[in-house]
This record gives C-alpha cells, sequence and structure tokens, in this order.
C-alpha cells in the first residue's frame, strides 16, 4: 500500500500555512499546493474586467469565460489565467480587498474545488487553503488547522508586502486580514473553520522551524497510522 498521504491545511491568512507547507512538502518530496492562488486568479479577471463584485452573476460569467489552472514547475506552482502566467500578479492589495468575496460565490467554488481534488487523486499532495479539510479533502490522513494572533499575522503580511514594494501601513494590513477574516469565515458556503480530526497549531511566537518540526511529526503519526489500516 502506497504511504504517501495528503495533507490538508486550512486557517486564516497569514497564519504560517504557506511557509511550512512548502518547507515541508520539500522535505517529504510531495507536491505543495495553494488553492489561494487560484482564487487570486480569478479576482484578477474579474478585477481587471472592471466587473462589479457584487453582482454574483456577472462574476460568475467573468470566470466561466476564463481557464484557471496551475501547474508545477521545478518544484514551484505556477498559476494561469487561460494560458498567461500571472503567479506573480496575485499578492496584491486590491486582490486582498476583492477576493473574499468572489470566492463566497458557489460557482466560483464548484470549479475550484473540482480541480483541487484532481490534484490530490495521487496522494502526496500538501494543500492549503481555507475549506480543503473541511470540503476539498475532507479524507486527507492529516488536517492541520493553522491559526496565529492578528497581530503577528498582519505583522508577517506586512512585511511580505514590503519586499515586493507595496506600501501599506500596519493598521491597514490589520484591517484588510481582520476584514477577510470576517468574510472568510461567515459565508455560507465552504466557511473557514477547522475540520473534524484536524490537529490545530497556534504558530504565534514559534519559529519557521518549530512549525516545520511540528507538521513533519505528525506526518510520521498519520503515515504509521496509515500503514497499521
Ligand atoms: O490563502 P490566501 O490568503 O492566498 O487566500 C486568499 C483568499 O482566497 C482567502 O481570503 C479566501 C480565498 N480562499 C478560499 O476561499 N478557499 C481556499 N481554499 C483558499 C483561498
Amino acid at each position: 500500500m502506497s504511504r504517501r498521504i495528503n495533507i490538508a491545511i486550512d486557517g486564516p491568512a497569514s497564519s504560517g500555512k504557506s511557509t511550512t507547507a512548502k518547507l515541508a512538502a520539500e522535505k517529504l518530496g510531495y507536491i505543495y499546493i495553494d488553492t489561494g492562488a487560484m482564487y487570486r486568479a480569478a479576482t484578477l479577471a474579474v478585477n481587471d474586467e472592471g466587473v462589479d463584485i457584487n453582482d454574483e452573476q456577472a462574476v460568475t460569467s467573468c470566470i466561466n469565460n476564463h481557464r484557471i489552472s496551475i501547474s508545477i514547475k521545478e518544484k514551484q506552482q505556477r498559476t494561469y489565467l487561460d494560458d498567461q502566467d500571472v503567479t506573480d500578479q496575485l499578492r496584491t492589495p486590491q486582490i486582498n480587498k476583492t477576493i473574499s468575496v468572489i470566492s463566497s460565490y458557489k460557482e466560483v467554488r464548484k470549479a475550484m474545488v473540482e480541480q483541487q481534488r484532481q490534484l490530490a487523486e495521487k496522494g502526496g499532495v500538501i494543500m492549503d487553503g481555507r475549506d480543503i479539510g473541511t470540503v476539498v479533502l475532507p479524507d486527507a490522513e492529516l488536517k492541520v488547522f493553522m491559526i496565529a494572533s492578528l497581530e503577528e499575522r498582519a505583522k508577517r503580511r506586512f512585511i511580505e508586502l514590503e519586499a515586493q514594494g507595496i506600501r501599506q501601513t500596519l493598521e491597514e494590513v490589520k484591517e484588510d486580514i481582520r476584514k477577510r477574516d470576517r468574510i472568510d469565515s461567515s459565508r455560507s458556503l465552504a466557511p473557514l473553520k477547522k475540520a473534524e480530526g484536524a490537529k490545530e497549531l497556534d504558530t504565534t511566537g514559534l519559529t519557521i522551524e518549530e512549525q516545520l518540526k511540528i507538521i513533519l511529526d505528525w506526518v510520521d503519526i498519520a503515515i504509521s497510522e496509515k500503514k497499521r489500516c
């Protein structure tokens, strides 16, 4: 029996999901999939076309006119909008402001979830997002719910934006995150919440190495439990 498991990591913005998941994937030789990038590419299309984000039908039809896909190149995920590689255009304040509304729409989610499930069919995937343990991969052998204080998450995002040359005050970043958390957790469809059986990891005050070690220990346990079955 294959010992490659699937790992689902959910949690609010900047809780440490992607950094930890990427490093864990590297260590394990697994594929890391950032599902947020797919919703970001959808949002880019909607913003670029000037569609009213509150008009669900218009948003859905805009997204249905495009193909959003990902591929793994040199172990890195690249995200495409139609044939264009948009990976480097996805982490902007403009997208951060509108993404939660767009990703709350039913048809938008349906298309993404189908693709994400296909990507995990063969196992050996670490996928992060908001609904991975609850909706996309409820049977993942390891489910993690990652959290951190709002203060710490805002600081992390602020540093990330600064490194990209994007200027926002810490207060603005904090407000964006707070708003996004509220919409992501309260939407009726696939809200952000801890999945049944998920292990909670609070990354406040932890180093990346500490977070990674905890995840890798949990992976070992999940693999040995799978072997026993
Ligand atoms: O992980 P991220 O910060 O790049 O995600 C951006 C937004 O995309 C997030 O605020 C909500 C949405 N998202 C989602 O609804 N479901 C996912 N599986 C991943 C992201």
